[in-house]
């Protein structure tokens, strides 16, 4: 017998029209995951490669057509320095019409090249810690800020100060993601606890979901201590250590000093490789 086919009633297809929306807002959400990927480049101590990791990583993701903004939010202003930018001299800086909340945050960005904007900083940022002291929405400025702005990149990668205060808090509550790069010395390893300790309170007390990568720089291979210091922190933190290495060269030293990524400064160094795997192993997490 051929069954008679039914007319769908009424609330069943309010049911569909509730799962078509459901799985609609869900593309909706995962295309948005796509976009405006924020990741912090972070650790307290100076001088282990966050502004190299920082310039670098973003001019290779620039170079693969992801539209990357990069957020100097270190008020020495190294990152604008390192691409060539007078940062002393700047009409405005993030702390201008960022941070202080006055103007429009577009107003700022400076255009590097195809792909690649820059929002610089410089010394005037070093105030922002006093004057925001009394406001209770100090630690979320920055992530308020970069809603308007988020869905123009598809990276935002954010160079921290060399300390664990406002300016780095506000780019942690900010970030889906955190890189802490850290040299090969038994010294470097006594430090980087606490940055991870500071991550992991914001994550509970705020409910952030963040992932944390432990990236080596200024790794020199000939150096047994460099292999010793590498295995200790593999055996200790497993997948947060990124397979990619930053090798110790002073190209790119000198890249910086002449204000250009080491992508345009020297294509065939070993730092340039170095940087152009991490671009490519941050692309396949996020
Ligand atoms: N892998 C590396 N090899 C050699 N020199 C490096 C390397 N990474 C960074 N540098 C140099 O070391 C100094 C400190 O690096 P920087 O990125 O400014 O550190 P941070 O931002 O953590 O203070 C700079 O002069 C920079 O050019
Ligand atoms: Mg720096």
């Amino acid at each position: 017998m051929v069954k008679e086919k039914t007319r769908e009633k009424p609330h069943d297809m309010d049911n569909r029209i509730q799962i078509l929306k459901d799985w609609l807002s869900q593309i909706q959400r995962s295309k948005e995951g796509k976009k405006g990927r924020i990741i912090s480049i972070c650790n307290q101590k100076g001088g282990v490669g966050k502004t190299v990791t920082a310039i670098n990583l973003s001019a290779f993701l620039a170079a693969y057509r992801q539209r990357t903004l990069l957020m100097d939010l270190d008020p020495q202003g190294h990152c604008g320095l390192g691409l060539g930018i007078d940062v002393d001299n700047l009409d405005k800086s993030i702390y201008d019409t960022f941070l202080n909340g006055t103007g429009n945050l577009t107003d700022t960005i400076l255009s590097i090249k195809p792909n690649l904007d820059i929002l610089p900083a410089n010394i005037d940022l070093a105030g922002l810690e006093t004057e925001l002291v009394n406001d209770s929405h100090r630690a979320t400025k920055l992530v308020d800020k970069l809603q308007s702005i988020r869905h123009l990149y598809e990276y935002i990668i954010i160079d921290c100060p060399p300390s664990i205060g406002l300016l780095t808090i506000n780019a942690l509550v900010a970030s889906r993601m955190v890189i802490i790069p850290i040299q090969s010395s038994f010294f470097s390893l006594h430090g980087f606890e606490r940055i991870l300790e500071t991550i992991g309170t914001l994550m509970e007390t705020l409910s952030l979901d963040i992932k944390v990568y432990l990236l080596f720089t200024f790794f020199e291979g000939r150096l047994r201590e460099s292999w010793i210091v590498r295995e200790k922190v593999k055996s200790t933190f497993g997948k947060h250590l990124l397979n990619t290495i930053i090798r110790k060269t002073t190209r790119l030293n000198e890249a910086t000093r002449r204000g250009i990524s080491i992508l345009e400064y020297e294509p065939r160094s070993m730092g340039c490789y170095d940087y152009h795997q991490l671009a490519r192993e941050v692309m396949e997490i996020e």
